[in-house]
């Protein structure tokens, strides 16, 4: 059995493409299903639904949706941007730009033509599942200012699912685009999700074509980690 930390620690984003034509079976998908079901969630509200998609043609129309980005994403984005992988290990936070289209790293510029549509939303085509986790955003957690603990217990269902992709050797990635108005629209049209719910969170699943390694950063404990009083670094 493979240790809870080295799961922890593998489990990683997956960003290129899939296997087309490899499906996931169908236990799998249900191992994946029950990891959400066992999730902590505030008053143990169970505040989801999870639509799962393996049709194919549901796979392509769905990645065929071209959003648009704002202003504010791709200046907001640049900022969590190292342009070299030297840069990234320096900081220790944030992700590599080449990740994304030219005109996402350059402040001022949108995403004009079919090539600029952010890679992860295509990728859907060829991907063998979809989970799309959704949300009612009427039923808040008690008290709970925005529903944050509503929205963190999604969090949690996530990374439960995340996890449990990635121990039976499934990869997975979130796709936030599928949030964004225009296309969350679309998208529950072609599901039949209910006006009322919410586009929590999507993620892509498969089979990688190849190993898609990339480098990973993380802050040392130390740089987080306080003992006893904010501040206090000798946690050792
Ligand atoms: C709430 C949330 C939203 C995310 N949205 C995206 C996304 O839209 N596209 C993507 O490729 N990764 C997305 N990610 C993945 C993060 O970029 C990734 O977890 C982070 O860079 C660390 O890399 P790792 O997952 O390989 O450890 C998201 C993660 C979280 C928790």
């Amino acid at each position: 059995m493979v240790d809870l930390s080295t799961v922890i620690e593998k489990r990683q984003s997956t960003r290129g493409p899939f296997e087309a034509r490899r499906a996931i079976p169908k236990g799998h998908l249900r191992r994946i299903l029950e990891a959400a079901r066992w999730s902590p969630t505030a008053h143990n509200m169970q505040n989801y639904e999870v639509v799962v998609v393996d049709d194919r043609k549901l796979l392509e129309s769905i990645g065929s949706i071209h959003g648009s980005v704002s202003e504010r994403f791709i200046e907001e984005n640049l900022a969590q941007l190292s342009f070299s992988e030297d840069e990234l290990r320096k900081r220790k936070i944030g992700i590599l730009g080449t990740m994304f289209p030219p005109s996402w790293r350059t402040p001022g510029a949108r995403p004009a033509t079919d090539e600029d549509a952010p890679p992860q939303t295509r990728l859907v085509g060829s991907s063998a599942a979809l989970v799309i986790v959704l949300y009612d955003p009427s039923r808040r957690a008690p008290a709970s200012e925005g529903d944050f603990l509503g929205i963190m217990s999604l969090g949690c269902v996530m990374q439960n699912m995340w996890l449990m992709a990635h121990s039976l050797g499934i990869a997975f990635q979130i796709l936030s685009a599928l949030s964004e108005r225009e296309v969350e629209k679309e998208v529950k049209r072609l599901l039949a999700v209910p006006d009322r719910l919410k586009i929590a969170f999507s993620a892509r699943l498969g089979y990688p074509i190849a190993p898609q390694p990339y480098l990973r950063v993380r802050r040392e404990v130390e740089d987080f980690a306080h003992h006893n009083s904010y501040g206090n670094k000798e946690l050792r």
